[in-house]
């Protein structure tokens, strides 16, 4: 960042010699019979060509070392918002800063974000110019000094325009730097602020407190890393609090052993009504990932960035996830948009969050392709608008649910959530 800006200065300098240049081409929109004045008026004409092309060369540089200094940025902001779960920060208004930061680093400069982490720049190099040599004659020197003097006023305009653009750029990757620091600084007040489940191995305990150490510390790895890290030990914490509270309530006989998965017409059922037992699932499925695969290669071709947001979530992850939504916003509000554990289709591995986990993904050009087209790779939008009473959830668009490319054509085309279409139920009674 420090060069860019030694770029810019040097860049400035460049532009004000030359601008004391071109005003001796002043010549040129004089008629003159003089032979040797349309020589000199050629000279000139030159030379402010000359520095108008450096000052837009050094511009050009300067705008290059800002770029690549922002795609470094954006690399490390679309890494944090791909990692964090807003359920382990203080506040997780501070994500929708940063992703709108993100969008002012896109906007502001020639970058695009290829998945979370991969950004990359379009090169931005002048066109390269070869110095003209004076034509013979009064006549073609003069016209040739007029090309010159406009193609010059060009060059400077561009300077001046790429200047702007460096400026704005490197405005918006400070401020998502800050962004950034504003994640790991949210992250770190909900570890000073939860209380460490007591039931958990120390072990869990003391790596939770090392990790949690870690995120103040920028040596200890990127910014994107040590929130990582710091969410796994605190989801390792609750794992083990919640497999040692497990192990102390089968004595009283409450075990799900006795839970088996519900099939109706073939098809994997979990919503409120139907509930998984807690050792079910391992992972996305194989027909679930490729479908995905084929879904984003698709989409890709036609300009439209597909990611997994997040995928198969165990049954004590969603423990920890519901457990602090239902603290934030109270059990009543949080049934509405998260699943209790044993009810999140995440777990059955044939369900997954795409992109941004907000309603306004409905409205970006990649929600509404996905609403029009993801049940020809065999999705649904598994909580449509409209339709909370009957499938228990307010609208996801971002949460697709795997049946394959029949049924989910049928359901596409049938209009129906997946629970009027097989006419169950979706409550905890
Ligand atoms: N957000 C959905 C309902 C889940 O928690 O599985
Ligand atoms: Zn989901």
């Amino acid at each position: 960042m420090g060069s860019s800006r030694k770029d810019r200065a040097i860049a400035r300098r460049t532009f004000l010699g030359f601008a004391a240049a071109f005003t001796t081409a002043g010549v040129v929109g004089t008629i003159t019979t003089d032979n040797a004045k349309a020589r000199a008026a050629f000279d000139d004409a030159l030379s402010a060509w000359t520095s108008a092309g450096e000052a837009m060369d050094a511009s050009a540089a300067s705008f290059s070392a800002a770029q690549s200094d922002a795609v470094t940025v954006a690399a490390e902001a679309s890494r944090v918002l791909e990692v964090t779960d807003p359920e382990m920060i203080d506040d997780s208004a501070t994500l929708d800063t940063l992703r709108a930061s993100l969008d002012a680093l896109v906007a502001a400069g020639l970058l695009t974000i290829v998945s979370p982490g991969e950004v990359t720049a379009s090169p931005s190099e002048p066109e390269p110019r070869s110095t003209p040599a004076a034509p013979e004659g009064r006549e073609a020197q003069l016209a040739q000094a007029q090309a010159l003097s406009a193609q010059a006023t060009r060059l400077a305009d561009a300077a001046a325009g790429t200047e702007r653009s460096v400026t704005e750029l490197e405005s918006a990757a400070d401020t998502t730097r800050g962004r950034i620091e504003a994640v790991v600084a949210a992250a770190a007040a909900h570890g000073a602020a939860a209380e460490v489940p007591e039931l958990a191995t120390q072990e869990t305990k003391d790596a939770y407190a090392t990790a949690l150490g870690a995120l103040a510390d920028p040596a200890a790895g990127s910014a994107s890393d040590r929130i990582s890290a710091y969410q796994s030990a605190w989801t390792a914490v609750e794992d083990s609090h919640a497999a040692a509270e497990a192990a102390q309530s089968r004595g009283g006989g409450s075990t799900d052993d006795d839970i088996q998965p519900t099939y109706v017409n073939g098809i994997l059922i979990v919503n409120k009504t139907y509930r998984l037992p807690s050792w079910y699932g391992n992972g996305l499925t194989g027909d679930t990932l490729a479908a995905f695969e084929r879904m984003r290669a698709e989409a890709a071709s036609l300009g439209h960035n597909l990611w997994i947001a997040s995928g198969f979530r165990s049954y004590s992850t969603q423990v920890s996830v519901y457990n602090s939504y239902a603290s934030r916003d109270g059990s009543a509000a949080a049934d509405r948009y998260s699943a209790r554990p044993g009810h999140s289709e995440h777990q059955s591995g044939l369900a997954f969050d795409l992109n941004t986990i907000t309603e306004s993904f409905g409205y970006t050009p990649e929600g509404q392709w996905v609403a029009a087209n993801a049940h020809r790779f065999g999705f649904i939008v598994r909580y449509p608008q409209g339709k909370e009473g009957v499938t228990g959830y307010i609208w996801e668009p971002w949460h697709l649910r795997y049946l394959g490319v029949d049924v989910a054509t049928a359901v596409y085309n049938s209009g129906l959530s997946l629970e009027e279409y097989l006419g169950i139920t979706s409550s905890y009674d």
